[in-house]
């Protein structure tokens, strides 16, 4: 048996969803380039894609779409448990409870029915999306806004977040956005999946149990992170500074490092851009894209004193920074990775469930032996 920490390097299962090329600083979804699906695709678009295994002919996307639109409004039931939930919680443990709540209503089906698992998948896509919205406006102290039918899945999401119709140019980067967050290979949320999914539980129970795992500070939540590193240096000229003496300390950078990634990440690179098209067509100083510019340069120049030059930001550097500009709050950032890895948890759950064998590695005991059984007296 072999050993390695964090599971690093081990080949866990076979994929056919997507592949993350480390070296070169690609992302593929099903063969396809991630900076071609970002340009050129929609949300409904890759998410049929990744869940079905084959990109849609016109009518299959529009039903597909119909579909995601069908299944936006929630039980009265779910809305009674969102409503009785304490209203500062933290947005990700009020999701996994309300995940919870929905477990029952999932129609049992038989393993392999890939059909089956594909419409609870559009029912979770579109349930999580309006639970993100609402669970939002319920701690910023807004009423619950009923669903409509009009508008793509992502406009929507920001239409019920900010209760008004998205901005074209804004709606479209945010999709874009999502595109680049649905899947990464067996990052710690996927893999999350697909254990309890290996045991043949069920799917939602499986997403549940991800939106855990992704709100570690190590994964998704990083970018909310991000920001606080950001909303901690106050201002661009205090950057430098800041990271000299956080490195010093040997402290992690937020946004920075990847398991797989030795070079840029390609979807931080295209985050990069949405941010500075945004920043040459706005009046107003983004202080925060300014001083996550300024973290960046430090870093970079550090890192390569240190020959730690595979180091380089990952999607959550600059993610946040984004949904700030768009007038998201820091706290609803790591939701925004859930609304989009949604699809890959499913997608990888339907595709394992094709050949299941449950999840069980080996651990190496280090404790002791033969003790002897001491009785309490
Ligand atoms: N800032 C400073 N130093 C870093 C950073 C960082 N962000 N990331 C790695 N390093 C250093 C480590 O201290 C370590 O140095 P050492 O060899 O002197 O001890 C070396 O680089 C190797 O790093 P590891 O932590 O071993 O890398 P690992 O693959 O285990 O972890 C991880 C990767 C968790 C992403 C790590 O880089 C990290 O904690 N980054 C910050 C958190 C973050 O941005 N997470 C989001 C990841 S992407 C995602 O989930 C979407």
């Amino acid at each position: 048996m072999t050993f390695s920490k964090g599971l690093a390097g081990v080949v866990a299962d076979t994929t056919q969803i997507s592949q993350v090329q480390g070296e070169d600083g690609r992302l593929i979804y099903r063969g396809i380039s991630i900076d071609e699906l970002a340009n050129q695709s929609s949300f409904e678009e890759v998410s049929y894609f990744l869940l079905k295994g084959k990109l849609p002919n016109p009518s299959e996307l529009s039903s597909w779409t119909d579909k995601l639109k069908k299944y936006r409004k929630l039980d009265s039931d779910v809305e009674k448990a969102l409503l009785s939930l304490p209203t500062d919680m933290h947005p990700m443990v009020a999701l996994q409870a309300l995940l919870a709540v929905l477990i029952h209503k999932e129609k049992p089906a038989q393993l392999k029915d890939k059909e089956a698992h594909i419409e609870t998948s559009a029912f979770l896509i579109s349930q999580l999306a309006t639970l993100i919205a609402q669970v939002s406006r319920r701690r910023r102290g807004l009423p619950l806004l009923p669903v409509k039918d009009s508008l793509s899945h992502t406009s929507h999401f920001l239409y019920l977040l900010q209760g008004k119709d998205p901005d074209t140019k804004i709606a479209h980067f945010f999709d874009v956005a999502m595109i680049l967050h649905m899947d990464h290979d067996f990052n710690a949320s996927t893999f999350a999946a697909r254990v309890i999914a290996s045991t043949e539980a069920h799917l939602t129970s499986a997403i549940s149990g991800a939106i855990g795992a992704l709100s570690g500070p190590l994964h998704g939540g990083a970018n909310e992170r991000v920001l606080d590193m950001a909303d901690a240096i106050k201002s661009p000229d205090k950057a430098s500074a800041w990271i000299l003496e956080t490195l010093q300390k040997k402290g992690k950078v937020m946004g920075f490092g990847h398991r797989v990634y030795r070079t840029l990440d390609p979807r931080a690179k295209i985050l990069k851009e949405i941010l500075d098209t945004l920043a040459k067509d706005s009046k107003t100083q983004d202080v925060t894209f300014d001083i996550l510019k300024k973290v960046h340069d430090t870093m970079i120049e550090e890192l390569s004193k240190k020959e730690k030059d595979y180091i380089w930001p990952n999607v959550d550097f600059w993610s946040g920074s984004f949904y700030r500009n768009i007038g998201i709050e820091k706290i609803d950032f790591t939701p925004l990775f859930a609304l989009a890895r949604v699809v890959g948890w499913s997608s990888h759950v339907i595709e394992m469930w094709e050949d299941n064998r449950i999840y069980r590695p080996a651990a190496e005991y280090v404790g002791p032996d033969h003790v002897p059984y001491a009785k309490v007296k």
